[in-house]
C-alpha cells in the first residue's frame, strides 16, 4: 500500500516507521522544514527502542520524508492523521492541526483515499474531518474517513506497534474497512512474525493480533475511555496507598491480591508520584470535556485527575517529613522523565515536584539517564545535572527517586550510602524493598508502605498521620 502520515511526532514516526517494515511504501509530511531535513539526514529525534534501526533500514527506500502534503496526498491510498491534538484553556483539544490537514487533503485528493485519524480525537472528530474535506470541494465518493487509534506506549512504541494487544479499527464503510485490513494483513495474517530480521517479539504479546472492527465513533471513544480507565486504575490505587499508608499497612502487599484476580490484573497498578506524561493527562481532561459536551457529567474522572494532583502533594510533605525544614537543603534527585525508557519530560511529575522544591528553597542535583537535556529548556536555574545516581547523591541531605528507570532499581547500596551526607531515601516509584533498604542502613521512605529506619524502629509515617486526625 502507498501510505501517508502526516505529523512526524512519536506517534507518526512510530507508525511510518513500522508501516514501512510491514512492507507498504510510506512518506511521512510534517511542515516543521529542520525536522524533516533532520529526518532525511538520518537524525532520530526521539529516544525510543528500535527506531533507529527502522528508520537506517528503511529511510530512502520505503520510507520518506517531506513538506509536501499535497504530493504526499496525491502519492497515497491511506492518509494517516497523527497531529498533535494540545489541550485547550477549557480542558478540550485543540483540534484545529487536524481541521487544516483536512482542509489541505481535501483540495489534493484525486483518486480514492481513505482518510486515517492516528491521533486521539474526541469522538465526531470523523464527522467533522468529513465535513471539512467535502467543504472544500472533494468529491463525496472519493474519500471515506476512519479512526485507527494507536495504543502505544513511549520506550516500547515499536514493539507495542508492532505486537499489539489489538487492532482497532474504526470505519462505516466496507470499502475503507478492506483498505484498512490491507495495510494490516501482515501482522493479522503473522506473516511478518515470520521474517527473519522482524523485531524481537517481546513477552506475552498475542500472535497474530486480534483485529476489531467497530464504527468510526466507537473506534474514537475506545481510544479515549482505555486512557482514561488506565489513568484510573494508577489514581485508585494511589489512592489505596494513601489507605495503607494511614492503617500502616503494605501497598506492595495488597496489590499482590488484587491483581491476582484475573478480572483486575497486576499491570498499571504501581503507585507512585502520579501519572504524567503527553497523554494521560490531556486525554482525561478532554475526554471529560467530550462527555460534558455530548450531555454526561463524567466526575469519576474529575477525581481521578484530583488524585493524581494530590500524590504529587503527598510526596512533597513526605520530604518535608523526612528532612524537617527545606530552605538550602541539598537534594539529590533520580528521574526527570515522565516515566522510564523515555527522554519525554511533558507533564513529568518529576519536573513538578522538582520545581515545587525549587520554590522551597532547597539545592537540586539532579541525574536521569536520558532527559536531562530536555530538563535544562525548562529549568535552567538552581539544578545541577550530575553524570550518575552517585555523583548526584555526593553530599546531599537525602535522595530522591522520581522516575521508574530500570538502572534506579538496580544501584549499588553500599557506594549510595557513602555517598550520601545523610542515609535518607524517598523513594517514589517503590523500587526498593524497606526491610533491605534499612538493613543497608537507610532511613527509606515510599509509596504506600511504612518508612523504614536502620535501627528498626516500627515506622509509620507519622507526621502524616496527625496531619489527618
Ligand atoms: C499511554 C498509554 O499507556 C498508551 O496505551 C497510549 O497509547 C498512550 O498513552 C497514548 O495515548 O499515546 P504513555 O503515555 O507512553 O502511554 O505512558 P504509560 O506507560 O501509560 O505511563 C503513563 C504514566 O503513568 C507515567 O507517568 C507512568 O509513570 C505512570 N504509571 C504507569 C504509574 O504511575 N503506575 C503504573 O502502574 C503505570
Amino acid at each position: 500500500m502507498r501510505i501517508a502520515v502526516v505529523g512526524s511526532g512519536y506517534v507518526g514516526l512510530v507508525a511510518g516507521a513500522c508501516f514501512a517494515e510491514l512492507g507498504h511504501q510510506v512518506i511521512v509530511v510534517d511542515n516543521d522544514e529542520p525536522r524533516v531535513a533532520a529526518l532525511k539526514n538520518g537524525q532520530v529525534p526521539i529516544h525510543e527502542k528500535f527506531l533507529p534501526e527502522l528508520l537506517q533500514r528503511h529511510r530512502g527506500k520505503r520510507l520518506e520524508f517531506s513538506t509536501d502534503l499535497h504530493e504526499a496526498v496525491r502519492a497515497s491510498q491511506a492518509i494517516f492523521i497523527a497531529v498533535g491534538t494540545p489541550p485547550t484553556d477549557r480542558g478540550d483539544a485543540d483540534l484545529s492541526y487536524v481541521e487544516s490537514v483536512a482542509r489541505e487533503i481535501a483540495g489534493a485528493i484525486n483518486e480514492y483515499t481513505v482518510v486515517v485519524e492516528k491521533s486521539t480525537v474526541p469522538v465526531y472528530t470523523s464527522d467533522w474531518v468529513r465535513k471539512i474535506i467535502l467543504r472544500n470541494g472533494a468529491d463525496p465518493n472519493s474519500f471515506d474517513v476512519a479512526s485507527n487509534p494507536e495504543f502505544l506506549r513511549e520506550g516500547t512504541a515499536v514493539t507495542d506497534f508492532l505486537f499489539p494487544d489489538r487492532i482497532v479499527v474504526g470505519c462505516d464503510h466496507e470499502r475503507c474497512c478492506a483498505v484498512l485490513r490491507e495495510i494490516y494483513l501482515p501482522l493479522t495474517s503473522g506473516s511478518y512474525y515470520e521474517s527473519a530480521d522482524a523485531i524481537p517479539q517481546p513477552d506475552s504479546a498475542p500472535i497474530p493480533p486480534p483485529i476489531i472492527v467497530t464504527s468510526t465513533k466507537s473506534a474514537e471513544l475506545i481510544k479515549h475511555a482505555s486512557n482514561a480507565f488506565l489513568a484510573m486504575k494508577i489514581s485508585f490505587i494511589n489512592a489505596v496507598a494513601s489507605l495503607c499508608e494511614s492503617v500502616g499497612s503494605d501497598v506492595s502487599q495488597v496489590c499482590q491480591g488484587i491483581g491476582s484476580d484475573s478480572r483486575i490484573g497486576p499491570r498499571f497498578l504501581n503507585p507512585g508520584v502520579g501519572y504524567g506524561g503527553s497523554c494521560f493527562p490531556k486525554d482525561v481532561m478532554a475526554f471529560r470535556a467530550v462527555a460534558r459536551e455530548c450531555g454526561y457529567d463524567f466526575r469519576l474522572l474529575e477525581e481521578v485527575m484530583r488524585i493524581n494532583e494530590d500524590q504529587r502533594e503527598r510526596f512533597l510533605r513526605k520530604v518535608r517529613s523526612a528532612l524537617w525544614t527545606l530552605r538550602g537543603k541539598q537534594l539529590a534527585v533520580l528521574g526527570l522523565a515522565f516515566k522510564g525508557g523515555t527522554d519525554d519530560i511533558r507533564e513529568s511529575p518529576a519536573i513538578l515536584i522538582v520545581k515545587a522544591l525549587l520554590q522551597e528553597g532547597c539545592k537540586i542535583t539532579a541525574y536521569d539517564p536520558a532527559a536531562m537535556e530536555r530538563t535544562q529548556e525548562v529549568i535552567s536555574s538552581n539544578v545541577k545535572f550530575a553524570n550518575s545516581a552517585y555523583e548526584a547523591a555526593h553530599g546531599a541531605d537525602a535522595l530522591l527517586i522520581l522516575t521508574e528507570w530500570e538502572e534506579f532499581a538496580n544501584l549499588d547500596l553500599r557506594r549510595l550510602r557513602e555517598k550520601l551526607r545523610y542515609p535518607i531515601v524517598i523513594d517514589g516509584r517503590n523500587l526498593y524493598d524497606p526491610e533491605v533498604m534499612a538493613e543497608q542502613g537507610f532511613t527509606y521512605y515510599s509509596v504506600g508502605r511504612a518508612a523504614a529506619h536502620p535501627d528498626g524502629v516500627p515506622a509509620a509515617l507519622k507526621p502524616e498521620r496527625s496531619r489527618q486526625k
